[in-house]
């Protein structure tokens, strides 16, 4: 085992943007376990939007990423080293350990997987947080009903690509948006979406909403929102009587854009219910979900795709593409 490992901080807040410069790579001693701890060797990083929030010193539901520490992250690995009887050398455990190529932590805080059935790397997409944050909203605020109409943004992305399909499995016509013809041919093709709009194709918000009105001609009845701005601002347009908003993010802003509605007034008049969530918050949902995920990616039900950036040191230009839809399903790094 190497003296050394690398991990990334935040070096700086971004202005704006987010640009290499937020970040810095160091080398740094290899620490060793103490009792009930557990040494880990990350093989895959997690790339989040949520990561965005956190570099900023705002208010926020969490607090912000501390400067000159690492980088926080979803992470899944195996244990090289164990003083945790719950866990051996070679398990596959998930955790929170962070942009960094290994780290010590409390065994009780790891999360021990099966890998038999199911990718080491989809514990951190479908069968991860961002499954259970699709079907979270989906279950619990957009409410499905057969023959329904489920509308949502970002389609072909680790959230969004699991919405779609779990709604098509509640009886669902299942409408999708997403950037580009390649993503919107994958997520009726592959993944089985009814319809999938391209908004890079609609420069203003009225030829987004004549074409949403295209595709989802009964209207809409649960719309899973994770972009906001003209996304939000054309499905609060088609939407039907009574529907339900799940406000799962608002990517089109994280970088300060101004995100501001036109269409509010579709709240009051169409009697809507919109609910933020935010899914570590509703972890009693966890395990019902896991397992529904997880049986779906191994009986292949639930499909998935992933980008994965090579090495810890690409981190930050993934994590940057991320935030600009250069990823294509959920966004990795391969630490190992
Ligand atoms: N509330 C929660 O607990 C929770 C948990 C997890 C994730 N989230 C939120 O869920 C959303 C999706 O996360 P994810 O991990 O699945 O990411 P993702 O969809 O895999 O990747 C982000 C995607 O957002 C789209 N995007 C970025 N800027 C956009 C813009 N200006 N207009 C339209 N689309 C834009 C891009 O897709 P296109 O190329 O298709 O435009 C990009 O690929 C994010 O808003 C995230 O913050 C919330």
């Amino acid at each position: 085992m190497s003296a050394t490992y690398q991990r990334i901080v935040l070096a700086s807040r971004p202005k704006g943007q987010v640009t290499p410069a937020n970040f810095r790579l160091e080398q740094v001693p290899m620490p060793q376990p103490g009792p009930g701890q557990v040494l880990v060797r990350n093989h895959y990083l997690s790339l989040d939007p949520y990561m965005r929030g956190r570099m900023e010193e705002s208010k926020s539901y969490a607090q912000p990423q501390p400067i000159g520490e690492t980088m926080i992250g979803g992470t899944v690995g195996v244990v090289e080293i164990s003083n945790y009887p719950g866990l051996a050398i070679g398990d596959t455990v998930v955790g929170l350990l962070g942009w960094q190529e290994c780290d010590i932590a409390d065994g009780r805080q790891l999360m021990k997987v099966d890998t038999r059935a199911v990718p080491m790397s989809a514990y951190l997409g479908p069968v991860g947080m961002p499954g259970v944050t699709a079907w979270y909203g989906l279950n619990r605020i957009c409410e499905p009903k057969p023959g329904e109409t489920v509308l949502v943004s970002a389609a072909s992305g680790a959230v969004g690509s699991v919405v779609g399909q779990l709604a098509k499995q509640a009886g669902c016509r299942a409408i999708g948006i997403a950037g580009g013809p390649e993503k919107c041919e994958y997520v009726v093709a592959e993944l089985g979406f009814d319809a999938c709009l391209d908004h890079r194709q609609h420069a203003d918000l009225g030829s987004l909403v004549r074409a949403l009105r295209e595709v989802a001609p009964q209207g809409v009845d649960g719309l899973f929102e994770n972009v906001g701005g003209a996304c939000l601002d054309a499905a609060l347009a088609c939407m039907n009587p009574f529907g339900r908003i799940a406000l799962c993010g608002l990517i089109a802003g994280y970088d300060g854009q101004d995100i501001a509605l036109r269409n509010v007034r579709m709240l009051l008049v169409m009697r809507l219910k919109l609910q933020g969530f935010i899914v570590s918050e509703h972890m009693d949902a966890w395990p019902q979900a896991l397992a529904q995920l997880g049986k779906g990616v191994a009986t292949g039900r639930i499909k998935y795709r992933e980008s994965v950036a090579e090495g810890l040191a690409a981190a930050p230009e993934a994590f940057i593409g991320l935030l600009a839809g250069r990823n294509f399903g959920k966004q990795l790094v391969r630490l190992a």
